[in-house]
């Protein structure tokens, strides 16, 4: 076990983010899984991934995030990859968002992406390599008149990721995976209506999302601000 890069997967407990945290632990990476909420799911997950260490932070709090970061480095030394895949989506009239309704999808989408990829960067700096992933969403790439908030945070995360990739060259490497459709249940019926516009003619699955995370990981520091959809072509129309 010892001597494998480690990998923190934030929002890992479950759906796309323990599809990560699987794929990568089954490719020689040693993850760590982050939750928020979700304790028995995570534990479930870490198990699956060899016991892998746990940790727990609300990412809306800057301080929380600064404080799972220490005990990072306190328990696992050190911190080649970040995975920030924790995120808010809500179904919003754009005529009725208010200020909470807002600041409740920019904390964690925009903001603790931000804080999250400040205070991985400054453990990888450390030893001299790192890589970050940032899950975006094809939503930040086309906009979706009912979630304009979301569209603007996945935006948002796109820019960083591309702010940053220059801000921590060239040891660090930042990069985002943005999926299109990834259904975890047939029950949304306004999936099918995606599904049905996607040249694909398919949902994405949690792996295939994996798959695309696992890329930059493994890529060398000359792939850097880069955005690759996993939507089965949904971008494109
Ligand atoms: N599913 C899709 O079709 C789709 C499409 C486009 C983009 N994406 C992006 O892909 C990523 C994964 O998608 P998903 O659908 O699997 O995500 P999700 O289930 O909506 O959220 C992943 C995790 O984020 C964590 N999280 C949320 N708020 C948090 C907070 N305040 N503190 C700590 N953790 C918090 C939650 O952890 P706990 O449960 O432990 O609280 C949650 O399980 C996200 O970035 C999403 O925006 C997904």
């Amino acid at each position: 076990m010892e001597g494998k890069p480690i990998v923190l997967v934030t929002g890992a407990a479950k759906r796309i983010g323990r599809a990560i945290a699987l794929v990568l632990h089954q490719s020689g990476y040693r993850v760590a899984i982050h939750y928020g909420t979700s304790e028995k799911d995570a534990r479930a997950t870490a198990e699956e991934c060899g016991s892998a260490p746990i940790f727990q932070a609300d990412l809306e709090k800057v301080d929380e995030i600064k404080r799972m970061f220490r005990e990072v480095e306190q328990q696992l030394g050190s911190l080649y990859g970040l995975v920030n895949n924790a995120a808010r989506f809500r179904r919003r009239d754009a005529f009725e968002i208010t200020e909470a309704d807002w600041d409740f999808i920019h904390s964690i989408n925009l903001k603790a992406t931000f804080f999250c990829c400040q205070q991985g960067a400054l453990l990888m700096k450390k030893t001299g390599a790192g890589r970050i992933v940032n899950l975006s969403s094809l939503g930040g790439i086309r906009p979706w008149d009912m979630y304009a908030h979301y569209c603007a945070s996945k935006a948002g995360v796109i820019m960083l990721t591309r702010a940053l990739a220059k801000a921590f060259a060239p040891e660090i490497t930042v990069n985002s995976v943005a999926p299109g459709v990834i259904l975890a249940s047939d029950q949304d019926p306004r999936a099918q209506e995606l599904i049905a516009a996607t040249p694909a003619k398919r949902s994405g699955t949690p792996e295939e999302i994996a798959d695309a995370v696992l890329y930059f990981l493994n890529a060398s520091n000359f792939v850097t601000g880069q955005v690759l959809a996993i939507d089965g072509g949904l971008s494109q129309r």
